[in-house]
């Protein structure tokens, strides 16, 4: 079974875009399955950064395919200003497929993300503001435009007034805004559909075809599994399915056809935007991590809120998703600090819990129950072996994959693609 998904266990920016491109060096196709450009994957390889929002990260390889999948949300102009970008730093983009399904990120949903964020106020999510929950809210809502009415202009006017003519009043009488210009746009995004037109395919035959002639599969997610719709921190979530399961739907693929479903953990835990985040650091010791790990969002710059290691939330994310493997990342973060809290149990309302609490209510009063490990003060940074890591570091490592109940296969020493120790399943 040739396929490979790749998934966030917290609450996002765990390495996905660093992790994805060590994974695509053996991969022909990758796929992303689910959400747009509120994703920021930073991949570097020898000294250059390239950071990717819409693209799957295994562009930067020239045998791979990557696919942009039917569970994606796509702004068509910010794709090919990504696209452009890398064609500028020599990348070569001619073989991205986008899917016929994909839904279109629309100017009323950029518009109204925006809004109803302001309009919270103090319950805002704190979304990346790219119109990514409009956008879906409008797929499911039956209201969504899609990659394929690129193709036939009529349908594309059609439904872009039939949209307006209940938008506008919404945005003119409830939010006290300027109507959009059903022409324009229509105009705006006939552009769009010249420059992406030879790229639009049956995405999920093109997959079904390359699993069926066993070729390598890897299917990228964005977000992670504490922002999943179903299955995250609601309401404070992204509006689609980063968790395994999204795989299949988002590219159109059967259960079947995976073999490995590896987990992304940093070795402590950052969050962006609102909502609860139980172990979260004090200030101070936030700050610390937040320098020393370079915690600034890849998307919208906002600083990272920062934390420990959360086992409870990673043995959640090993259950949902399935994980049969982990990739720690960022182990060189922690390097230098005295003592490293990680939470083994929650106590909510004065009980002790080793699950994932059922309630959001619960899981706002969790109070992390910490287990203290000791730290190390070497930098790990250029080391290539697992057995050379300082004894606390390695002591650490097995911590997390004994308290999360899932192997772990490779650890992250620093962002280079090099920085990667890794280790077979079972083996030291
Ligand atoms: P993604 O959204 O999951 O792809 O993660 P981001 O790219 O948003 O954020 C992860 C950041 O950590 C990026 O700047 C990576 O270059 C960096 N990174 C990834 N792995 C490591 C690691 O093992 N050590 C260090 N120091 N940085 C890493
Ligand atoms: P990657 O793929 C971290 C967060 C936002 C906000 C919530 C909803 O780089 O890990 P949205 O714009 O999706 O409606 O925002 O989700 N969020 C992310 N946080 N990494 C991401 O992507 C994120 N994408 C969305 O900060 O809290
Ligand atoms: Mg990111």
């Amino acid at each position: 079974m040739p396929g490979t998904i790749l998934v966030g266990s917290q609450w996002g920016d765990e390495g996905k875009g660093k992790a994805t491109d060590l994974l695509a060096d053996k991969m022909d196709v990758v796929v992303r399955y689910q959400g747009g450009n509120n994703a920021g994957h930073t991949v570097i390889v020898e000294g250059r950064t390239f950071k990717l929002h819409l693209v799957p990260s295994g562009i930067l390889y020239p045998h791979v395919t990557p696919v942009i999948g039917d569970g994606m949300v796509v702004d068509p102009g910010t794709l090919l200003a990504e696209l452009a970008a890398l064609d500028a730093q020599g990348i070569a983009t001619g073989k991205l497929l986008i899917s016929a399904n994909a839904h279109l990120i629309m100017p009323w949903h950029k518009e109204l993300d925006k809004l109803t964020e302001r309009w919270l106020g103090r319950q805002r999510i704190g979304t990346t503001g790219r119109g990514i929950g409009p956008t879906y809210a409008d797929k499911v809502g039956r209201l969504g435009i899609r990659v394929q009415d690129l193709l036939d202009p009529g349908i594309l006017a059609k439904k872009v007034e039939a949209v307006l003519r209940e938008r506008n009043p919404l945005l003119a009488k409830v939010y006290n805004r300027l109507p959009l210009d059903a022409e324009a746009i229509v105009e705006e995004y006939a552009t769009y559909a010249e420059a992406l037109r030879p790229r639009i395919a049956d995405t999920s035959l093109y997959v079904w075809n390359a699993l069926r002639e066993g070729k390598q599969v890897l299917f990228e997610g964005a977000q992670a599994t504490l922002l999943d719709v179903d299955h995250g921190t609601y309401p404070f979530v992204t509006s689609s399915s980063p968790v395994a399961g999204g795989a299949l739907s988002g590219a159109g693929v059967g259960p079947g056809w995976i073999e490995r479903v590896m987990g992304i953990a940093k070795a402590y835990v950052t969050r962006v935007g609102a909502g609860p985040f139980p172990t979260e650091a004090a200030e101070d010791e936030a700050e610390a991590l937040r320098a020393a790990g370079d915690e600034f969002g890849t998307t919208t710059g906002r600083p990272r809120r920062c934390g420990w290691l959360d086992t409870v939330g990673l043995r959640y994310a090993a259950r949902v998703n399935g994980l049969t493997e982990l990739f720690v990342t960022k182990l060189d973060v922690l390097s230098r600090l005295e003592r490293i809290p990680v939470a083994v149990a929650y106590r909510v309302h004065g009980e002790v819990t080793e699950d994932w609490p059922m309630t959001q209510t619960e899981i706002h009063h969790a109070e992390p129950v910490y287990e203290q490990f000791e730290g190390w003060r070497e930098d790990i940074s250029g080391v290539t072996r697992l057995e050379d890591l300082p004894r606390a570091a390695r002591v650490y490592v097995d911590a997390v994959e004994k308290l999360g109940g899932v192997p772990v296969t490779a650890v992250g020493v620093g962002p280079g693609r090099e920085q990667t120790l890794l280790r077979g399943i079972g083996e030291e």
